[in-house]
């Protein structure tokens, strides 16, 4: 096959396929230039060529994983989040571009301490300690995370952002507690599991594809809110912050467990959908 006829078949099939019409140029683009190494301008020139056999068909290949629901950032083995490219694949969560309101929480707590002591609680691909390393070089981060294909992509994206004051550490947010002193941290970051079990039948194909250890929350969705809250918070210095993501409908809830481990200043911050989305408060 041709590149154009490449290009019109992967058109057409992930048109009848997925069901969100307007990503599919989009995802036609990033599958030509991940998969067969073709950038978008030399398109044009190449159209009547043919790439070698096993080029098209892991092309084809990539279009069939992508048309049954399989993410698209499974496919290409990236995904960018505030500016930096992250290795992901199946085993860990596909970063969203919503973690950013977190973040910036961390960003503006932290302000001028330049060398802070945080950690960051359940952290997949491990977006929101390698942001932090970024802006604050001198700090002393550890990010935690409990299974081995989450951990495999946090090390490699530590080691290809040059993070070195980002401490990977394998281990359960339900006793690793245990390990560090109280009031060790200026603060605490996590956006955890946080979906129902119960509504994780009805998510879309492509987040089902993702691991359900990221996403399930327990019975109530608060499982792990409530272990932060109660096993992690003494952790916290005097004065310090703790900073979480959180589900839309979860801010009451969330704000409760907080203000009965001794959390004050409780503030609800949005998404750019207008839903809440991360809360943060200071250690009394
Ligand atoms: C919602 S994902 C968030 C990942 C990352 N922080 C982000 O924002 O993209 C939750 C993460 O918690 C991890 N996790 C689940 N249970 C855990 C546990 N008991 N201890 C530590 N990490 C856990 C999952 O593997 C997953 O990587």
């Amino acid at each position: 096959m041709t590149y154009q006829e490449l290009y019109i078949y992967a058109n057409q099939k992930l048109k009848e396929a997925l069901c969100d019409q307007d990503s599919v140029p989009y995802e036609v683009r990033c599958l030509i230039s991940d998969i067969l190494g073709i950038r978008h301008y030399d398109f044009p020139a190449l159209r009547t060529q043919s790439p070698d056999k096993d080029d098209e068909s892991r092309f084809i290949m990539a279009v069939e994983r992508r048309a049954a629901g399989v993410p698209l950032q499974y496919i290409t083995g990236r995904q960018i989040f505030m500016g930096r490219e992250y290795d992901v694949g199946e085993g860990v969560l596909i970063p969203r571009d919503d973690t950013e309101v977190a973040v910036r929480a961390c960003m503006s707590a932290l302000g001028k301490n330049d060398c802070p002591k945080l950690i960051d609680l359940c952290s997949g691909s491990g977006i929101i300690p390698i942001t932090l390393a970024g802006d604050y070089p001198r700090a002393d981060i550890t990010a935690l995370e409990l299974y081995d294909e989450a951990f495999c992509f946090l090390q490699k994206n530590i080691a290809a952002h040059h993070a070195a004051n980002v401490k990977p550490l394998q281990a359960d947010v339900f006793s690793a507690y245990n390990r560090f002193e109280d009031g060790c941290f200026d603060l605490i970051v996590s956006n955890p599991p946080y979906i129902r079990s119960d509504e994780l039948s009805n998510l879309q194909t492509e987040v089902q594809c993702e691991p359900r250890s990221a996403l399930d929350g327990g019975d109530d969705g608060l499982t792990f809110y409530r272990a932060i809250a109660e096993l992690w918070l003494d952790k916290l210095r005097s004065g310090g912050t703790v900073v979480l993501e959180i589900g839309e409908e979860q801010a009451q809830a969330v704000s409760r467990l907080l203000m009965m481990n001794n959390i004050v200043n409780i503030t609800v911050l949005k998404d750019i959908q207008d839903l809440d989305r991360v809360i943060i408060g200071t250690k009394k």
